[in-house]
């Protein structure tokens, strides 16, 4: 107990102890933004990409990163400070906000569409309209800004409150209020917001008119010069007279509501943002920060999310025969210096073994200005092309890593990196009934069944063992659907004697990971595993083969 005290101690002194399933995967979002593993940012590379409307580009004018900034902008807008409601909750995701006259166009359907496929049980979709914002405003020139994590999903839409052009300045300066937002504050949001994108004829045609611009089919008027990346353009121009903002030279004044708002000081804001770039800058990183953390009320945010210097990833720990077979990488944030990177593997018999890893790849954050590169434990792949694994004795087992690189130890203050090796995969898993098309998955119709094997570490006594898929509820928030593994009524050896296996029969192709209750305690592998991946059982191949032969297959690979 005195260990796990300090351990909190060092905790609260730097970012946050690795593991920590919710941090490390809002942490991967955030920081690794154009990596293959989980980052947005190829969406918004370059800055103008649109990857909605025909397939031949033909539809222009429009891209997706504003897109995603007004997304957050009016799932937000609909916060009341007086009672608490509203904020960002992803209320916007509901049908019934997107058919609001408020929330007209096609935007916020096309970012919750990219998003989706990002969000987790870790990582809510209202947490994921915050990152996206900051991955398309960072990468496109803009300020670094502050991430904290933990948004919730709301259940229903929130109240309508998201402000419209046609209203007055009395009513947009109430409406921020209700939002949380003085009068200078909103006038340095939506010039914030209004250094990207524009205004679309088809939503809005009442305040742009056809173009007939041979490169803006969609015909958007845009509010600056320089739509597509984050600069003060939007305020020098504005200030020099010069504007095409739609909202401030429009036709109709009635619908010219930055032209209003930003004179309302007597463009003293819009001054300040015209001759500073710097402070224009400094005062969007502060503007979002703010519109991306109000939340409703009873919603805690974790602390701002700073990067880990050195973070394990992928890291896989599975039985296969007689071995522990160990995967993964480790990131060096923003260090793209080649580096003698080495493992250090704790046992549980107290020794130490060490293996030099292998650059895999490199990623980048910020549109480049973070340059971070990936070492694998193992840099030779297995025939099949998955990932090399570092072959670990099952009696003496894996307490924890630590890293050195360039010599110097990395062990996050002391604690090192954990590995739990009570409850692991076992690769003696197969297929009873392979697909027809030979177990890639793609036959979604063709039967599959199989079996789990799942070894538990004699000795280790879980309380529950069971497999996890993440499904989503009746509104759409991913949630973990929980399926026990039953205890063996005789326990079965596995081939190396340090483990148990326990045995599941499924009939799907879902990705699970493996959960357990150890000592009070919950834990989940962060290796998923489906049917799709395993080969046929021994004695299926057999039964296909020679009907008469009706052995039932105990066969848990290895020896
Ligand atoms: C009085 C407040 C505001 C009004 C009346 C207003 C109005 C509008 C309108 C009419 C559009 C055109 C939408 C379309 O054609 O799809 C637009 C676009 C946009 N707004 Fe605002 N807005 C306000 C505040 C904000 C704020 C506070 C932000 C963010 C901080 C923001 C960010 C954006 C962005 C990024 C776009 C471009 C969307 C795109 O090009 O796809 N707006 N706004
Ligand atoms: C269209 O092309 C002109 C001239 O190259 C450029 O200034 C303008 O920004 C382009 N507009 C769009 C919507 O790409
Ligand atoms: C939930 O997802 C389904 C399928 O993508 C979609 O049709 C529906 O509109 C979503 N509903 C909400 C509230 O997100
Ligand atoms: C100007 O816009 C307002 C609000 O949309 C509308 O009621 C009014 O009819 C418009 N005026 C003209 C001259 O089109
Ligand atoms: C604010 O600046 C705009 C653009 O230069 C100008 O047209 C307007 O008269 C100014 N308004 C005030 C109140 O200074
Ligand atoms: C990344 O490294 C560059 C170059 O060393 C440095 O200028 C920048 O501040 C770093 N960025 C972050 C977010 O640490
Ligand atoms: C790395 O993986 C390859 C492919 O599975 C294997 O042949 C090799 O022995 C492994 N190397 C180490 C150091 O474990
Ligand atoms: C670790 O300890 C176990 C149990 O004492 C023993 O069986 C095993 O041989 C030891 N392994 C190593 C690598 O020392």
């Amino acid at each position: 107990m005195f260990a796990l005290a300090l351990f909190a101690y060092v905790a609260t002194a730097s970012a946050y102890v690795w593991p920590s399933p919710k941090l490390d995967a809002l942490e991967a979002q955030r920081w690794d933004q154009d990596d293959t593993i989980s980052g947005v940012a190829s969406f918004v590379q370059p800055c103008s990409f649109f990857n909605f409307g025909p397939a031949d580009g033909s539809e222009t004018g429009r891209a997706n990163g504003p897109d995603w900034i007004r997304t957050a902008y009016h799932d937000m807008a609909t916060h009341n400070g007086d009672d608490g409601t509203g904020g960002l909750d992803a209320s916007i995701r509901f049908e019934e906000e997107q058919s609001r006259p408020e929330n007209a166009g096609t935007g916020f359907q096309n970012t919750l569409a990219v998003f989706v496929s990002f969000t987790s049980r870790h990582v809510s979709m209202a947490d994921m309209i915050a990152i996206g914002a900051i991955t398309a405003i960072e990468n496109c020139n803009g300020p670094q800004i502050a991430f904290r994590g933990g948004r919730v999903d709301a259940d229903a839409p929130n109240p309508p409150g998201v402000p419209e052009p046609e209203q007055d300045l009395s009513s947009h300066i109430a409406s921020f209020a209700r939002q949380g937002f003085t009068q200078t504050e909103m006038i340095s949001l939506i010039a914030c917001g209004h250094s990207f994108g524009g205004v679309e004829h088809k939503p809005f045609p009442q305040i742009v008119p056809e173009l007939n611009e041979a490169n803006n089919s969609l015909s958007v008027a845009h509010f600056d010069t320089t739509f597509s990346v984050f600069d003060n353009n939007v305020a020098t121009e504005y200030i020099a007279g010069t504007t095409q903002n739609p909202l401030v030279v429009g036709a109709n004044d009635t619908t010219n509501s930055d032209k209003r708002i930003f004179a309302s000081d007597n463009n003293a804001t819009m001054l300040s943002f015209a001759k500073s770039p710097d402070l224009f800058a400094s005062t969007c990183a502060t503007m979002f920060a703010r519109m991306l953390d109000t939340v409703p009320s009873g919603v805690e945010l974790t602390d701002v999310i700073d990067p880990l210097p050195i973070k394990p990833a992928s890291v896989a720990l599975v039985l296969d025969g007689d071995k522990l077979k160990f995967s993964g990488l480790v990131r060096l944030f923003n260090d793209t210096a080649d580096r003698t990177v080495q493992i250090l593997l704790d046992d549980r018999n107290g020794s130490t073994t060490t293996a030099t890893l292998a650059n895999d790849h490199s990623s980048s954050a910020m549109g480049g200005r973070v340059q971070s590169t990936w070492y694998a434990f193992n840099g030779t792949s297995n025939d099949d092309g998955t990932p090399g694994a570092l072959s670990l004795d099952p009696a003496a087992g894996i307490t924890r890593m630590r890293f050195t690189v360039d010599g110097k130890l990395e062990d996050q203050g002391g604690v090192g990196f954990a590995v739990q090796d009570g409850v692991v995969f076992s690769r003696s898993s197969c297929l009873t009934v392979a697909p027809a098309d030979g177990g890639d998955g793609s036959g979604s119709d063709s039967p599959i069944a199989g079996r789990f094997d799942i070894a538990v570490r004699n000795g280790v006594n879980p309380a529950r063992v069971f497999l996890e898929q993440e499904v989503q509820d009746s509104v759409n928030r991913t949630v973990v659907k929980e399926t026990d593994v039953p205890p063996p009524a005789q326990p079965a050896a596995a081939s190396a004697s340090s483990y148990s296996i326990w045995s599941i029969d499924l009939k799907d192709t879902n990705r699970y990971t493996i959960g357990a209750e150890i000592d009070g305690a919950q834990f989940s592998t962060i290796d998923t595993h489906s049917l799709t991946d395993l080969a046929p059982c021994e004695g299926a191949k057999r039964r296909r083969r020679r009907l008469e032969h009706k052995r039932k297959s105990h066969g848990y690979g290895g020896a």
